[in-house]
């Protein structure tokens, strides 16, 4: 099998070893506010904030060759005339000993081609809004080498909708500044806006280009820019078209010496009254900015940035560090799901390979998924998430389904009346809790909708989640599904004929009775998490009567879900049952299977043990667990966008990686341990690294989709990066199988381990203290904790109590 890279355990990194993956493997740069996607030959784009309304440079999605937009380096060799770019793309000539390392916010890329290497380093520093390449070039000829290296990029017009669309108005906007060799993008700062984009360079320049045609001359491409060709710019200045910033600079290098080179590509503002210098000019006021620019075209200021960098991902991987006799679950625990879990937090589903920040904001259900997987991480702006989160909510308890992370206002742009939306807000902020004791969150003061004068607790937001499936049951007692619950695409009210129209957005039939297994499920997993909330909130009367909906909510399940040998998933709009035997197709579906046995349904009368083995029975496969079985072959009006897949793609069949960690904790609640692991293990993005030229979607990451069992590419993924599948994965493996799960009371250690293991270790930092964890086991057997001790005292049942901030408790434990 051919692969495309290995992990560098030891450096934290991924290291490509051949441009032509099969498919770009990205990275992110960025942790705050300025993100930039970079794949492995530095394409990609950036932005400040928000991917649609401030976009810094223009990306050409589904473009041909793949991926040909980002970050242009090239270097021209003054006696040959070759040229081609040290990053393959978009030369894409011939390179000796290319590698691109994808660190943890950084990213490395280096080459050599006719005895001139080159190492480029992309980072973003932390707390600036700007992207750094420090461009090392050192020339291995024993000869001395006459080069042209230039750096160039293609500015977005700022809304990357408009920008794709509106080019009537476009190609008359465009403007730029050149001062002092730095390009300043500044189209539309006459007008509305207040911010600008800048490209700087740390030589001095023999020339630049900034209006893009006279750059790559007529007819031509990135890939063959006449500039570039004829080693000499034009010092053009765009007026519309398209804006550019190119720099051009000019290299002596005797045998043996490296020269570096700084690129700046940043974000820049200034208050809305105070934009221009000489004030009453039209001249952008770049004052503030150039104090930034000169601090970081030095490359000492670029080490140190990366060294702040480093520590700053050392401490937040810190909070959980294991030790197993699995690599591809010490180093997915250790370094790439937490790191993949930072970037759903960064961007929910809004920019990656296959999102293309300019359809989602901030999904109110991803997110507080996600946050399950960055809590521990990132525990103060997880609260800030919740907040911001809980402030969209509307008055009914229901929530919009989105925000766009610029205004934070909720809106119906991708569809609203998902009625799974609202309780997922109770399992972020129980979450939360658990993690950091904080309950004064419960007291936070936040509006509904965003209204001003609308602020209630946010526990109060909570209760109203709850209310808002409690007013939505319908004819069996269980959940009326709305547009949909956690699948998008079951889309039981829809009923669409019309071609090309979004299932989330049509208008639902009206008067019909569809119902949700999953709500359900989800409600009854919510229900108990909010009377744990109540309890610690004082309020018993809330905590009893939310255990006596969650007991009459099981009571429907068991009455009008359980099918014979699995849960059904809903009942339609007419009321007839969906994912039952009685079914054609899609007779089992693995949701409820995965959030009923969660939630403790099924664990008394056998009922979880017979789901779960229909799920292995029914979904398995050797690259996962497909969504449901058979897929459905035809369009069913009735069932919505689900059937408009063809079979084995995305939900229709598809392994949907968000459903698998479910099954896992299902099979830990009954003690498969065995087989919890063989399905965590089946979709670990490092187990499948071998599987490279199937899979083709990044070895580090989880991706949304595997191509399930009917379809022609059984095995091939999609939508790699921004997925709910880094959150639950990372619950699974490390809350479930190594049963390191933060509670209310303490740190419950209870794994759930593969025979093949004889224990593990880790390292946990919780509430201040750090717990140092060693599981005994013997290998052959499986169990659950016989024996634990704190601090060489035995204790009783598999709750470490709390302890003092700033203590180290030894924690080990006996599997038998
Ligand atoms: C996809 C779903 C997604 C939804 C969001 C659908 O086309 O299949 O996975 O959740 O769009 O808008
Ligand atoms: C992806 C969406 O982002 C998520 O919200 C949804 O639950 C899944 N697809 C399943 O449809």
């Amino acid at each position: 099998m051919t692969r495309f890279g290995r992990f560098d355990d030891e450096a934290r990194e991924y290291v490509i070893s051949r441009p032509d993956t099969p498919l770009p493997w990205i990275n992110y740069l960025g942790s705050e506010e300025f993100f930039g996607i970079i794949s492995n030959t530095a394409g990609g784009y950036c932005f400040y904030r928000d991917a649609r309304l401030r976009r810094l440079t223009r990306y050409r999605y589904d473009n041909v060759p793949t991926d040909t937009g980002g970050r242009f380096l090239y270097l021209r060799d003054a006696a040959t005339g070759l040229f081609w770019s040290p990053s393959w793309q978009p030369v894409r000539g011939e390179l000796e000993d290319y590698r691109c390392r994808h660190g943890l916010g950084y990213t490395v890329i280096g080459s050599r081609t006719v005895g001139i290497e080159t190492e480029t380093l992309y980072l973003v520093p932390l707390g600036e809004a700007m992207e750094i390449w420090r461009t090392r070039v050192c020339n291995r000829r024993d000869t001395s080498a006459t080069l042209s290296l230039f750096g160039a990029v293609e500015f977005c017009l700022w809304d990357a909708w408009e920008d794709q669309t509106n080019y009537q108005r476009n190609l008359s906007i465009g403007e730029v500044a050149v001062v002092d060799g730095v390009v300043y993008h500044t189209t539309e700062y006459r007008e509305r806006r207040n911010h600008f984009a800048y490209f700087a360079c740390s030589e001095e320049l023999a020339g630049f280009d900034t209006q893009r045609e006279r750059f790559l001359g007529p007819y031509r491409g990135w890939d063959r820019p006449l500039v570039v060709e004829n080693g000499r710019s034009n010092d053009s200045i765009a007026h519309g078209w398209a804006p550019i910033g190119a720099h051009h600079v000019e290299l002596e290098l005797a045998p043996g010496e490296t020269r570096e080179v700084v690129f700046l590509l940043g974000y820049g503002e200034n208050p809305p009254d105070a934009k221009f210098h000489p004030p009453g000019s039209e001249t952008t006021d770049i004052r503030g900015i150039r104090p930034v620019i000169e601090r970081y075209l030095r490359v000492e200021e670029v080490e140190s940035a990366l060294a702040r960098l480093r520590e700053h991902w050392a401490g937040l991987l810190d909070v959980l560090q294991v030790s197993t006799p699995s690599e591809h679950v010490d180093r997915m625990v250790n370094v790439w799901n937490p790191y993949q879990c930072m970037a759903t937090f960064n961007l929910s589903r809004s920019a990656s390979s296959f999102d293309t920040g300019i359809g989602r904001g901030i999904g109110f259900r991803d997110s507080s998924q996600d946050l399950l997987g960055f809590v521990h991480m990132v525990p103060g702006r997880a609260r800030e998430r919740i907040l911001d989160l809980a402030a969209t909510q509307l008055p009914t308890g229901g929530a919009y389904h989105q925000y766009q992370p610029l205004t934070k206002r909720g809106n119906d742009a991708i569809g609203s009346g998902f009625n799974d939306d609202p309780l997922w807000l109770i399992l972020a902020v129980a979450a939360y809790v658990r993690e950091t004791g904080d309950r004064a969150i419960l007291d936070e003061p936040v509006p509904y909708d965003n209204a001003p004068g609308s602020e209630a607790p946010l526990y109060e937001h909570l209760r109203r989640a709850m209310r808002y499936t409690l007013d939505r049951l319908g004819p069996h007692g269980l959940p009326l599904i709305g547009r949909a619950d956690w699948n998008d695409c079951l889309n039981l009210n829809a009923f669409s004929e019309e071609p090309g129209e979004s299932f989330q957005t049509v208008p639902n039939r009206e008067g019909g009775v569809a119902e949700s297994v999953f709500i359900a499920g989800q409600f009854a997993l919510a229900a108990e998490e909010l009377a744990q909330l109540s309890d610690l909130h004082g309020q018993a009367d809330d905590a009893a009567a939310a255990r006596a909906e969650r007991a009459r909510m099981i009571e429907a399940v068991r009455a009008h879900a359980w099918d014979g040998a699995w849960f059904r998933r809903a009942y339609d709009h007419v009321g007839e049952a969906v994912g039952s035997a009685e079914n054609d197709e899609g007779q089992i579906w693995i949701e409820p299977q995965g959030i009923c046995v969660m939630a403790g349904i099924g664990s008394d009368d056998g009922t979880a043990e017979r789901a779960l083995d229909s799920v292995a029975a029914r979904l398995g496969t050797p690259h996962g667990l497909v969504l449901l079985d058979p897929p459905f072959s035809r369009y069913h009006l009735e069932l919505g966008e689900i059937s408009s897949y063809p079979p084995g793609y995305k939900e229709n069949g598809g392994v949907f990686s968000h459903t698998n960690p479910w099954i896992v904790i299902a099979d830990t609640t009954i003690d498969e341990a065995d087989r919890a692991f063989q399905h965590y293990l089946r979709i670990n993005p490092s187990a499948r690294e071998d599987l490279s030229e199937i899979h083709r979607c990044e070895p580090y990451v989880y991706a949304q989709m595997i191509a399930g069992k009917a379809a022609p590419t059984h095995g091939e993924a999609k939508n790699s990066w921004l997925t709910g599948s880094a959150a639950w994965n990372l619950v699974a493996i490390t809350q479930w199988i190594l049963g390191i799960r933060p509670e209310h009371a303490g740190l419950r250690i209870d794994p759930c381990l593969p025979s093949a293991w004889d224990g593990f270790t880790a390292v946990r930092r919780y509430r201040g203290a750090t717990y140092r964890i060693t599981i005994h086991k013997q290998s052959g057997v499986t169990g659950r904790i016989r024996a634990l001790s704190v601090d060489g005292r035995e204790v009783e049942g598999t709750l470490v109590p709390l302890v003092p901030e700033g203590r180290d408790v030894t924690v080990e434990g006996t599997v038998a």
